[in-house]
């Protein structure tokens, strides 16, 4: 049977380059796009490394993401891995009070409900083919260089969900799984193509977040860092 997975915003950053490893790992790789000329410019190029195919899907729209749920069920009932990678950062300069509640919302609706939703649809599949679950996260500790409210708000629910559902299938004895990674700072549109000595490529990037789909071990409810090692909130 055909490996199958799904990327949001698999059509530039990060997602692109998970996309392509996960191609050469030999997926049909069903690339999540919200706009559909990008997203066929990335399938176009993608194909390249073997079955690309375009599902159109706005993480922040919820008709859009059944929509999505439906053709992938439908179409690609084989679907086993799910990489929850679209995300936008919010405005990363402004202080947390400055931000009003509908520039918070739309940030939370990207980053957690959307991933939350689209997962929840396609939590059948994946439990039914000993799937995974990936989502790319980010550290929501404040600190001193990178202390972004909006984003870090929004993706804490999003790691939240990684542990909850993570012991929650344990529990329930579900063959599933569900991780999370924390890429590091990546040279992405995202932050305006940051560079620096501690800054990665997009490509290394997935080659590290891809090498925890791919090495056979048991990582789920983990939250795993930049360096390797799991997280653990106190
Ligand atoms: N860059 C970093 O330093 C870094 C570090 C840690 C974690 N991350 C995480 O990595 C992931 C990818 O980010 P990136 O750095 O690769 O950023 P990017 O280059 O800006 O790519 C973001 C992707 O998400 C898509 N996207 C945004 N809103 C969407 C929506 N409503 N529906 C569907 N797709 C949507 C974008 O699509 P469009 O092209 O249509 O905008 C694009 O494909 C994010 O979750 C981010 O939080 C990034």
């Amino acid at each position: 049977m055909t490996k199958t997975v799904l990327v949001t915003g698999g059509n530039k950053g990060i997602g692109y380059e998970i996309a392509k490893r996960l191609l050469q790992e030999g997926y049909r790789v069903l690339v999540g796009a919200r706009d559909q000329l990008r997203g066929e410019k990335a399938v176009a190029e993608l194909q390249a490394w073997g079955d690309a195919q375009l599902v159109l899907l706005d993480v922040a729209n919820l008709q859009s993401i059944e929509h999505a749920v439906r053709i992938v069920t439908d179409q690609y009932s084989e679907l086993s891995l799910l990489v929850n990678n679209a995300g936008i950062p919010g405005d990363m300069h402004k202080v947390g009070w400055e931000f009003d509640v509908e520039e918070l919302r739309a940030t939370y609706d990207v980053n957690f409900i959307g991933p939350f939703a689209l997962t929840k649809g396609l939590l059948p599949l994946l439990i039914a083919n000993h799937g995974k679950i990936q989502n790319v996260t980010i550290p929501i500790e404040p600190l001193t260089h990178f202390n972004a409210f909006a984003y870090a708000t929004s993706k804490a629910p999003l790691n939240v969900m990684t542990k909850s559902w993570g012991m929650s299938f344990e529990q329930e004895q579900l063959p599933v799984q569900i991780l999370a990674v924390l890429p590091g700072a990546v040279s992405t549109d995202l932050n305006g193509n940051m560079t620096g000595d501690f800054v990665k490529m997009p490509a290394e990037a997935a080659e590290f977040i891809v090498s925890f789909l791919i090495d056979d071990k048991n990582h789920n409810g983990q939250i795993i860092n930049y360096d390797g090692t799991p997280i653990v909130y106190g």
